[in-house]
């Protein structure tokens, strides 16, 4: 028999569907979109190491978690993962081995996401990541936290593992930024108070403390509801989306945790994704949490700081000698360029560490696309003792319209404990 032609294109066409790539380039380009959204590189890699080879040790109330490689590397990453284990991962806290992971990674929030973005964000960790070959170190946490099975009982009792659904009384830009603040982003993890646990205290927008404020490590995390009484109830949407694109508006600028949200997340995000995600935001009420504003009261602190009688130790004569040059005697910033303080969430705070580690250590706004300046401020650690940075901070927690409790140079000392001596002495001339 002579061979005919479709016999020999047979095997040609066996070659070519091993070579075929399983995933179309929109899948994984969309897969990498959504890695933006999801933030998966801030916890998965460590400064100046490669995306997503992990090793980044993450504190928690029970010792440090490492996070682990999530390139597709067969050895030290994720390479042999199956898409349901990839899911299993991902969505419901479960390792390929089955052990349960702990929740520094927010598979809480993330279990919200569709299995059509799990499905792009799997293509796109098979066939968009470089793989690394290198295993960062192993979480060892001691007893009885390292006892991975005793996680079952948290993921039974706290563990959210609904699916995002859409609330058919709203708009489509509602549900999208619902969408992308309940699940990829995983703005709860940061932004929603943790209770006994470390559990979020509400995954859904039902709940009054649902993104009302939480804390990270030393800083507080300021409430983000954006309706009628809620903290961010003065913002406008433009205000909101400018934030969350570039680090900064005409109210504030970034510092600490979230500087980093917006470097490697949301200023990636398009800007129809960040009006979804401000329109949102603006439909959740709070309940009276923001500060009440007059200009009385600015206009007290103003006069004070404008008068030349003040004593050498006060804390207005060492805002003014170290402050007031960039930050102005009305505490009103500049547009885009300096923070406001009047009324400032970071000043206002319960704990005052974010506000003394932002004085000692300075911050730097990120630099991205529609804001390329990283505008920054000094550090003054090496210059104010922790006496003048108590009396500083006690003055500015109560200056303008500001209203919270005094500081103590012992509150200052324990902040400066952790931070690197090249730090504190970044600025010094
Ligand atoms: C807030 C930090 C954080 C973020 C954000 C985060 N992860 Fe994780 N992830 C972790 C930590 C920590 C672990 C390891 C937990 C453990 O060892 O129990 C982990 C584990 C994993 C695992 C299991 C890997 C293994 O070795 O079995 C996968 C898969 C994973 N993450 C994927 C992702 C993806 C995809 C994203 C983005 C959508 C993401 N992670 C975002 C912290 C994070
Ligand atoms: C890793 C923790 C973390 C995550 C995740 C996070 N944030 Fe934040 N966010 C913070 C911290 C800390 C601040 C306070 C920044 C400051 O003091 O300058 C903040 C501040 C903000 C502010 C400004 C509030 C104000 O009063 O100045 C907005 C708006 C905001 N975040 C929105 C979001 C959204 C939307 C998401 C999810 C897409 C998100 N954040 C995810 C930690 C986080
Ligand atoms: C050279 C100008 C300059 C000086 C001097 C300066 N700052 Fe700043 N400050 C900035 C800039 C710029 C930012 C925004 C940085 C950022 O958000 O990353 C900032 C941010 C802040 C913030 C954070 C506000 C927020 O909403 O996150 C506080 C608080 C603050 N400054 C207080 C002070 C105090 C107190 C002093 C004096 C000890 C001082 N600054 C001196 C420029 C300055």
């Amino acid at each position: 028999m002579k061979p005919n032609l479709s016999m020999m294109l047979l095997p040609l066409a066996m070659l070519a569907a091993t070579e075929v790539q399983a995933f179309d380039k929109a899948t994984i380009a969309k897969g990498e979109y959504l890695s933006r959204a999801g933030d998966c590189v801030a916890c998965h890699s460590v400064a100046g190491g490669e995306p997503y080879a992990g090793g980044l040790a993450i504190d928690s109330p029970f010792g440090k978690i490492y996070s682990t490689n999530i390139t597709p590397s067969k050895t030290a990453g994720i390479g042999n993962y199956t898409l349901q284990q990839f899911d299993d991962a991902l969505r419901h806290g479960v390792r390929a081995d089955g052990g349960n992971l702990y929740p520094a990674m927010p598979y809480p929030d993330y279990a919200m996401l569709t299995d059509e973005d799990v499905k792009a964000l799997y293509a796109y960790f098979m066939e968009g990541v470089p793989a690394v070959d290198k295993s960062g170190p192993e979480t060892d946490l001691g007893f009885p936290f390292n006892q991975r099975w005793g996680i079952s009982f948290w993921n039974w009792m706290f563990a959210n593992d609904d699916r995002f659904q859409p609330d058919t009384q709203q708009s489509a830009l509602f549900n999208r930024g619902a969408y992308l603040v309940l699940g990829p982003g995983h703005c709860g993890s940061c932004h929603t108070p943790r209770g006994v646990a470390f559990q979020e205290k509400s995954y859904e927008d039902s709940a009054d403390n649902f993104l009302s404020g939480g804390k990270v490590g030393m800083w507080e995390v300021p409430g983000i509801r954006g309706g009628a009484q809620g903290a961010l109830a003065d913002w406008s949407q433009e205000e909101l989306i400018d934030y969350l694109a570039n680090g900064r508006n005409d109210k504030t600028a970034v510092a600490g945790e979230m500087t980093a949200v917006i470097q490697h997340s949301l200023s990636h995000l398009t800007r129809d994704d960040l009006a979804a995600i401000a329109h949102y935001l603006k439909s959740l009420p709070g309940q009276g949490a923001a500060l009440p504003m007059s200009a009385a009261a600015t206009q007290k602190t103003t006069a004070l700081l404008d008068s030349a009688k003040m004593d050498k130790d006060s804390g207005a004569r060492i805002y003014l000698d170290n402050c007031g040059a960039c930050h102005f005697t009305a505490g009103q910033g500049a547009a885009r360029v300096f923070p406001k303080l009047d009324g400032n969430a970071l000043i206002n705070a319960q704990d005052p560490s974010g506000l003394i580690h932002v004085i000692l250590a300075g911050a730097r706004m990120p630099s991205t696309k529609g804001a390329p300046e990283d505008l920054a401020m000094p550090a003054f650690g090496w210059r104010l003792s922790d006496e003048e940075v108590a009396t500083l901070t006690t003055f500015l927690r109560q200056a303008w319209n500001n209203r919270a409790a005094a500081v103590s140079a012992q509150d200052v000392a324990k902040v400066r404990q952790t931070i690197p001596e090249e730090v504190l002495n970044a600025t010094r001339p």
